[in-house]
């Protein structure tokens, strides 16, 4: 079998996000199923809906100190909380056009803003991969705090960061578009078997659906010979399987329709466990901003994109825009200093860095999403951030499910972590929306309010 990563450990810096220790290694975890009892000393996941009779979700950056969740939401939770908070704060909830391959039907929706499309100018996003415990309830929870908030006029303190009630109508300002659950029918298998299961749920071959995006997806082309087989892989047996082709699946087309809809996003932040780590783009190779020719689309360099340690006449670096990148850094870095500051009992630390140092990569969610402002020219310039919360949990087998310890933790480390993100992005200079100008541009899809349920 292909052995993923462990053949170069000159590559390999940090952890490789995402990857199961066995991934790391080389080695199998099909089959793996965590002991009952092992699984019992995770945070339980929620019997019934605890949204169906009126309940509004609230997070922890609005409650007393001390408040605990005590359960993680199924899919369905997820979709009924949000439900409960559109019913009761009035904003749009709509579904996106594809059924996953078990019959789920995905949602987005939208909070903040000033009332016109163009005002949508943020995307957050959680559990594209199915086992990354609690990184859908940390985005509802985060959600929820910037609307209570904002209706009782207060601010949101999370563990050691305050923010004022200035700085959430800044955040609900920058206008966010959200999907709290990219991968539905992952999550159910995975909640169901304790069996920490990464992919969808594709029944030719399960899809890492976090490489099935439009970048760079061809990878065996793309990237360097010597590399390529390190960075993704075609066989349907290994986690990071790519799929049949770029958005091959229906959540990754249904993100892509999500954005299509919302042309006027420039930033989005893309939620996973557990790592300590915000990422910004590129994946691909080290960045450089002086040679505008040498990027991700320039099919001259095929041959050398994505080594690390180069020989003499395999140069590549990756073309960012000196501003586009300086954007990304710096909104990464207050966002890790911020979830520093948030927590109390960091047991590793939160490090902003670019993709490469971690591995090359292809085909995800937030390099896809930086791809679209240079690719398309009617496109503002976009940024796509990854969020990697949490260390390690209590169970060797699988540590990406959490104890209700770390579970709170999380909930609030991640509310920190968004609301700088958010606060990050406006101080960058988001584009200014007149929702009142006739000749404004919002409306480059003035028919996407046919498809959506709006809750007003
Ligand atoms: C709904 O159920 C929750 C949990 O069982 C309970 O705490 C809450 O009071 C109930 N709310 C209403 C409006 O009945
Ligand atoms: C997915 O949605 C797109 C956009 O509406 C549609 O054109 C396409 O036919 C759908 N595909 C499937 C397999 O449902
Ligand atoms: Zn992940």
């Amino acid at each position: 079998m292909v052995r993923l990563l462990t053949r170069l450990p000159l590559l390999v810096t940090a952890a490789a996000a995402c990857l199961h220790p066995r991934e790391e290694a080389g080695l199998p975890t099909e089959g793996i199923r965590i002991r009952r009892d092992a699984a019992e000393a995770t945070v339980p996941i929620g019997t019934g809906d605890r949204w169906a009779n009126g309940t509004v979700p609230r997070g922890l950056g609005t409650q007393p100190a001390g408040t605990k969740v005590t359960s993680i939401m199924t899919p369905e939770e997820v979709r009924s909380a949000i439900d409960a908070l559109a019913d009761e704060f009035d904003f749009e909830v709509g579904e996106t056009p594809n059924e996953t391959h078990e019959g789920a039907t995905m949602f987005y929706a939208k909070v903040g803003g000033a009332g016109c499309d163009a005002s949508y100018r943020t995307f957050l996003t959680a559990n594209i991969h199915a086992r990354e415990r609690g990184a859908a309830d940390n985005l509802v929870y985060f959600i929820s705090d910037l609307l209570w908030a904002e209706r009782e006029g207060t601010g949101v303190v999370f563990g050691g960061k305050h923010y004022s009630m200035a700085d959430v109508k800044k955040a609900l300002g920058t206008g966010i578009v959200f999907m709290p659950m990219l991968n539905p029918d992952g999550v159910a298998y995975d909640q169901a078997e304790d069996n920490c299961w990464r992919r969808n749920r594709n029944p030719d071959a399960p899809v890492d659906l976090n490489r099935n995006f439009d970048y760079l997806w061809d990878y065996k082309a793309k990237f360097a010979d010597r590399i390529s087989e390190f960075v993704a892989s075609d066989d349907p047996n290994i986690e990071v399987y790519v799929g049949t082709s770029a958005f091959s699946e229906p959540e990754t087309r249904n993100v892509k329709w999500v954005l299509d809809e919302n042309p006027s996003i420039e930033w989005s932040f893309d939620i996973h466990s557990y790592a300590g780590l915000i990422i910004y783009s590129w994946g691909e190779d080290f960045n450089q901003f002086t040679d505008p020719d040498m990027d991700f689309r320039n099919s001259a360099y095929d041959d050398r994109r994505g080594i690390k340690i180069e020989e003499p006449g395999e140069h590549y670096s990756a073309y960012r825009a000196k501003d586009l990148w300086q954007s990304d850094s710096f909104v990464a870095q207050r966002v890790a200093n911020a979830m520093a500051g948030a927590t109390q009992h960091l047991r590793i630390p939160i490090t902003a860095i670019q993709g490469i140092l971690m591995a090359p990569t292809m085909g995800s969610l937030s390099d896809y999403v930086s791809s679209r402002g240079v690719s398309d020219p009617s496109s503002p310039d976009t940024h796509g951030l990854t969020l990697e919360f949490g260390q390690s949990g209590p169970i060797e087998d699988c540590p990406f499910y959490y104890d209700e310890e770390d579970f709170n933790f999380n909930i609030q480390g991640v509310g920190a972590g968004l609301m700088e993100f958010l606060l990050g992005a406006a101080d960058d200079g988001l584009a200014e929306v007149n929702c009142n100008s006739h000749d404004d541009d919002s409306d480059s899809d003035s028919d996407s309010d046919d498809d959506v349920d709006d809750d007003d």
